[in-house]
């Protein structure tokens, strides 16, 4: 079973409050992209993992092997995974890559055995994941509350923007870590869904505060004349709005990205 795996944007992340147990609550407008990974699952004798990027970390760590034990537990069914993953979504780019192999799996894993677990259900078991698997269960565009995993499908948006991903990674506590609650935006998260205003992110002041090369690289790119300048998730990556390709000098990598959505029953496709 060949399976596309998208990344997700957040064309909007409001930072609410810290919680008692350490998360903290967020009001974030997510969107899947046709930036994505491909995964190939056969169901084997043993467990064994293939990747084209030698980065990756193959062993229990890596979310697909998480979504793979919950499966497991969820449904106490025993049975072998061969998985084959194409990587095409860059790392610690706050675009959701590993959530999204987790989520593709548990789908796959549905399908493979049959479809014992409702879409809801799996859902729900998603959550124990991570923050954004829950996301993939939608239909490409949702309204998330919670630490994330609180899903409101919407209507299908339609648009195209460019990501701009430079070579570092940040990592999501450490960013969470250094937020200052005082400084985050007061607009009502509510608000800014209805009157759909984008590109507004609570977490970009503490990923510049981690990482100052962040902003000089905003500064150039709103010099270069994009309509919108920002930074989706907890960075690396930012998103820009406009016709023309950014104007990158490698290592810094643009991407084009379309939004996508998927059919009720059916998994995201890759755009051909
Ligand atoms: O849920 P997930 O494992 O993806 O979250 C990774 C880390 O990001 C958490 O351990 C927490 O430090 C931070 N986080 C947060 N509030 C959220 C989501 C994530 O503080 N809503």
């Amino acid at each position: 079973m060949k399976l596309f795996s998208p990344a997700k944007i957040n064309l909007f992340l409001r930072v609410l409050k810290k919680r008692e147990d350490g998360y903290h609550e967020l009001a974030s407008l997510f969107q899947a992209v046709s930036l994505g990974d491909t995964l190939h699952f056969s169901l084997s004798e043993t467990d064994h993992f293939t990747c084209n990027d030698p980065l990756i970390p193959t062993g229990a760590d890596n979310l697909i092997w998480k979504a793979v034990a919950l499966f497991r537990k969820k449904t106490a069914l025993s049975f072998g995974l061969t998985v084959h993953l194409d990587k095409k979504i860059p790392m610690q780019a706050g675009i959701g890559g590993g959530s999204s192999n987790a989520a593709t799996t548990l789908w796959a894993l549905n399908e493979l055995h049959g479809k014992p677990a409702s879409r809801q259900l799996l859902q729900q078991w998603a959550e124990e994941i991570g923050s954004d698997v829950s996301f993939f269960f939608s239909q490409g565009t949702a309204y998330c509350t919670g630490r994330g995993e609180k899903v409101q499908n919407l209507k299908p948006l339609q648009g195209n923007l460019w990501l701009v991903k430079p070579a570092e990674g940040l990592s999501t506590p450490l960013i969470f870590k250094n937020l200052d609650l005082k400084s985050c935006a007061p607009d009502d998260p509510l608000e800014l869904l209805k009157q759909e205003r984008f590109f507004l992110n609570d977490l970009e002041e503490p990923a510049f505060k981690v990482m100052p090369s962040l902003m000089e690289l905003k500064k150039e790119l709103l010099s270069q004349g994009f309509s919108a300048v920002c930074l989706t998730g907890s960075g690396t990556g930012i998103l820009c709005q406009g016709l023309q390709a950014p104007c990158v000098r490698l290592p810094t990598v643009a991407y084009p990205l379309t939004f996508v959505s998927r059919e009720e029953k059916a998994w995201y496709n890759a755009l051909s």
